[in-house]
């Protein structure tokens, strides 16, 4: 008990001060593993989920706003039954806010919550979710409660419901509309000067290190010569992380610059490596890049302004490239959390740990570390919580 007592308040004393960096993906990627396919029978566990990431976004003390929207859906997610109906969904939007008054301010952190209804839900897109509420969380935290960090932009954290694009034949808007549209061009005052980009994440947790587990079609080479003779000559392995962007604009250039500097930062022979995708005009799609603009990216890059002249906002896609990589056959008698292998997890994590830090760097200020008991309140009262647990269990 005298241990427990000491290590605690060592504990207290040290980690509370200084920054938080313990990613843990998979306390939430066990309630991210069923159907949330916008039907009847997965109502209840829609339900569930989205009350648990508005629970989550609120106790990291974000503002948390739900943006309802209606929408019409396939009944059938295969597209083969002809039975439409009519959908609420909510994006549910965690705010961490600062002066936004400042070129480049607003920054946009999102994924997917729902799922398509014949993929597998936990990497389509379960975990893009818990990487979003790691990133918040870590963000969050240092931001409020170490007092190591304060932020000078605001950053929004956005769970996207009801992606139709990503339906078989569902004729509504998706989610991502509503939310670009609705709710973040009056939130920058109709202004695109005031906005930074987002960063998207879409099926981020699938690296596969078996040669031959990457699927590419011949475009893909004219498209991206680079990135198709390193695959070619890994002798094409899923071994890599596609960072997926349109255009060349600075602002564009510039998140694609902090995005990339931070995933690389503090590496440690990696196996595996970003891939720049930049989409450009005239481009011939494959199917691969017409899969990625149906991530909610697209609503930023072709954004169009209440007069219909299109505002390209920054953006980037982060994927794994989805069914464009193997993923092992399902296995029935597995749950499903024996899919988040130690592989799987690492990757993930470099993608938490890089969006983490891009944000650190680009909406924060880290003050100089300080043992004045004044500047770090919030470890103090950490401590005094800390002194009464220890008293309740002695
Ligand atoms: C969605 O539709 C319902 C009824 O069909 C309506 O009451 C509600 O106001 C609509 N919500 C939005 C956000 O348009
Ligand atoms: C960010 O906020 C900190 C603390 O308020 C301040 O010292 C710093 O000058 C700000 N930086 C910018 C670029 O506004
Ligand atoms: C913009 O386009 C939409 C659909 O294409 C149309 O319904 C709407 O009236 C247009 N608005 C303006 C202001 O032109």
């Amino acid at each position: 008990m005298k241990l427990l007592t000491v290590a605690l308040l060592v504990l207290a004393g040290t980690v509370w001060a200084d920054i938080e960096f313990d990613v843990d993906v998979e306390q939430h990627m066990d309630k991210l593993v069923r159907q949330r396919y916008p039907i009847e029978d997965n109502k209840e566990n829609r339900e569930s989920v989205r009350n648990y990431i508005i629970e989550r976004m609120r106790y990291y003390g974000l503002d948390v706003k739900e943006q309802r929207f209606n929408t019409t859906i396939n009944t059938d997610p295969r597209g083969i039954g002809s039975e439409q109906i009519q959908v609420q969904g909510t994006n549910v939007i965690g705010i961490n806010k600062a002066v936004t008054q400042h070129p480049g301010a607003v920054v946009v952190v999102g994924a997917d919550y729902d799922s398509d209804g014949t993929s597998d839900p936990m990497f389509y897109n379960g975990a893009g979710v818990a990487a979003l509420l790691e990133v918040a969380r870590l963000y969050a935290f240092n931001e409020g409660w170490s007092g190591r960090l304060v932020a000078n932009y605001t950053t929004i954290f956005v769970a996207f419901d009801i992606n139709t694009k990503l339906y078989e034949s569902s004729p509504g808007y998706p989610g991502g509309h509503f939310f670009v549209k609705e709710w973040l061009w009056p939130f920058i005052q109709r202004n695109p000067d005031y906005f930074g980009g987002a960063v998207i994440l879409d099926s981020v947790l699938n690296v596969n290190y078996e040669e031959r587990s990457q699927f590419l079609d011949a475009d893909f080479g004219t498209m991206f010569p680079e990135s198709y003779e390193r695959i070619e000559g890994g002798n094409f392995k899923g071994d890599f992380l596609a960072m997926v962007s349109s255009g060349n604009s600075e602002a564009t250039e510039t998140l694609k610059d902090q995005f990339s500097g931070n995933y690389y930062k503090g590496r440690k022979g990696e196996r595996f490596r970003l891939e720049d995708l930049q989409l450009r005009t005239g481009m011939n799609f494959d199917d691969m890049v017409k899969r990625f603009v149906k991530s909610e990216n697209i609503h930023f890059w072709s954004f169009k302004d209440d007069t219909n002249t299109t505002v390209p906002l920054p953006a980037i896609l982060l994927t794994d490239t989805g069914s464009f990589r193997n993923l092992p056959p399902n296995c029935d008698t597995c749950h499903p959390m024996d899919m988040l292998t130690e592989e799987r997890t690492e990757f993930v994590e470099a993608t938490i740990k890089a969006t983490t830090n891009f944000l650190f760097k680009r909406q924060a200020t880290l003050l100089p570390e300080t043992d004045s008991a004044v500047s770090s309140l919030p470890s103090a009262i950490m401590t005094a919580l800390m002194l009464c647990l220890v008293r309740l269990y002695m």
